[in-house]
């Protein structure tokens, strides 16, 4: 449980809020490279912390983030023309390059300077791995982009995807970081009548690590033997989850990195990065899309009751919600908390240690930045920024295994 106070400063996220401030120390995906595909094409909205931006490509390919209103008299930027190296706005015809400079402001008297005076805001971009990456911090703070496992992937390895949850982001995160839930919520199967005595309440442990925390679960898994899985949560608020469980670790698996990444207070985009080491097929692209429509929105949505249906409830899954993605399972149970959960009310057992950890931890990192302090995980050096290793692993042990040791060979490597 959190005071309100506490629970007001996790989640709020916008301009000069201590979580927002937070949250801009990091750089965070923006957009998908999919919706500026090309030099030139038409610009996008892109709302972000709760800051309504443009994106576009321009005429040479670079990527501008930009303020969506117009500095001139507001006009949105969205409808704008996507020029010779700038965006101009519909209404007077300024016209902007990606560095937020005014290049031209054409209704005002010829030999006019009035533009060179101003600079419209505007966000530095990386694109890396299909994904537009921004830094929405002040200009003397800004870090290296981690480089993580997908830093250097060939881009047929890659297939990010992305889905709008229509609540605030620590919902969305927290699930990512509660083992036990995984036993019920994504049960899909109610004939493993073994399945809930076996893993229902596994023994958790939090430790805190260089990029951010680690949550270990410890499960039975039969006679003398243990299945131990292990989450990252990477700061501001980034995650990679392990799979279902496998007799063996397999590296052709396909992994998924995930992004919380907040529009506002009371919306989402999650990002998945999905990844593997084969590439993959344009089919298995459609599959790992199919639950999204066109809009990135889910399909299984608070507006359809999630396409429930309760015979397969009563017969079938635990929830009735037959996901292609455990996110559509994750979306009911964190959407229907609420938009902004009021974490004043809730009773935290055992199986919460985990959320209690990292909720500790964020507060921590609100504070150093209030303080003046980098928070965790901010990289500026070049020779401590090789997270390329760090993974999400799991495994079936015998009991009593040094399981440390054993995820290390695996790859649980902290980077
Ligand atoms: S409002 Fe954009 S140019 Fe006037
Ligand atoms: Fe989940």
């Amino acid at each position: 449980m959190l005071s309100r106070k506490e629970n007001d400063l996790l989640t709020r996220v916008g301009p000069r809020t201590p979580m927002g401030e937070l949250m801009r120390r990091y750089w965070l995906p923006a957009l998908l490279a999919e919706e500026i595909p090309a030099p030139g094409c038409p610009p996008v909205r892109a709302r972000l912390l709760g800051e309504d931006l443009v994106a576009f490509r321009d005429s040479q390919g670079r990527i501008g983030l930009l303020a969506e209103h117009c500095a001139h008299r507001g006009t949105s930027l969205f409808f704008g023309r996507n020029e010779d190296c700038g965006l101009r706005c519909i209404y007077h015809g300024w016209k902007y390059d990606v560095d937020g400079n005014v290049l031209e402001t054409p209704a005002e008297p010829k030999g006019s300077d009035f533009g060179k005076k101003l600079r419209h805001t505007a966000y530095p971009c990386q694109e890396i791995a299909g994904m537009i990456f921004t830094y929405m911090g002040p200009a003397e703070k800004i870090p290296l982009l981690p480089r993580y496992e997908w830093s250097g992937l060939a881009p047929d390895t890659i297939c990010p995807v992305k889905s709008y949850l229509a609540c605030n982001y620590l919902q969305g995160i927290e699930g990512d970081f509660d083992s036990s839930h995984t036993s019920f919520l994504h049960n899909n199967s109610l004939r493993d009548t073994e399945r809930l005595k076996r893993d229902g309440a596994p023994i958790l442990e939090a430790e805190a690590t260089a990029y951010g925390m680690r949550a270990v679960s410890i499960r039975n898994a039969g006679t003398e033997r243990i299945y131990v899985r292990t989450s990252p949560y990477i700061m501001p608020s980034f995650s990679i989850v392990p799979g279902p469980p496998t007799a063996k670790f397999e590296e052709d698996d396909i992994r998924g990195f995930r992004f919380w990444v907040p529009i506002d207070d009371t919306t989402t985009w999650l990002y998945i990065l999905n990844m593997r080491r084969k590439s993959f097929a344009e089919e298995e692209r459609q599959t790992l899309r199919s639950w999204i429509d066109t809009d990135y929105r889910r399909i299984r949505n608070a507006g359809n009751n999630y396409l429930q249906d309760r015979e397969r409830q009563r017969t079938v899954s635990f929830t009735g919600i037959d996901a292609v993605n455990p996110a559509e399972q994750d979306g009911c149970a964190t959407e229907s908390m609420g938009a902004v959960c009021d974490r004043s009310r809730e009773h935290l057992g055992y199986s919460d240690l985990t959320i209690i950890a990292l909720r500790k931890m964020l507060l921590r990192a609100v504070s150093d930045v209030a303080e003046g302090k980098d928070p965790p995980h901010v990289i500026r050096e070049t020779q401590a920024n090789d997270f390329s290793r760090l993974r999400s692993v799991k495994g079936i042990l015998p009991v009593g295994s040094d399981w440390h040791k054993v995820m290390e060979g695996l790859g649980a490597n902290d980077g």
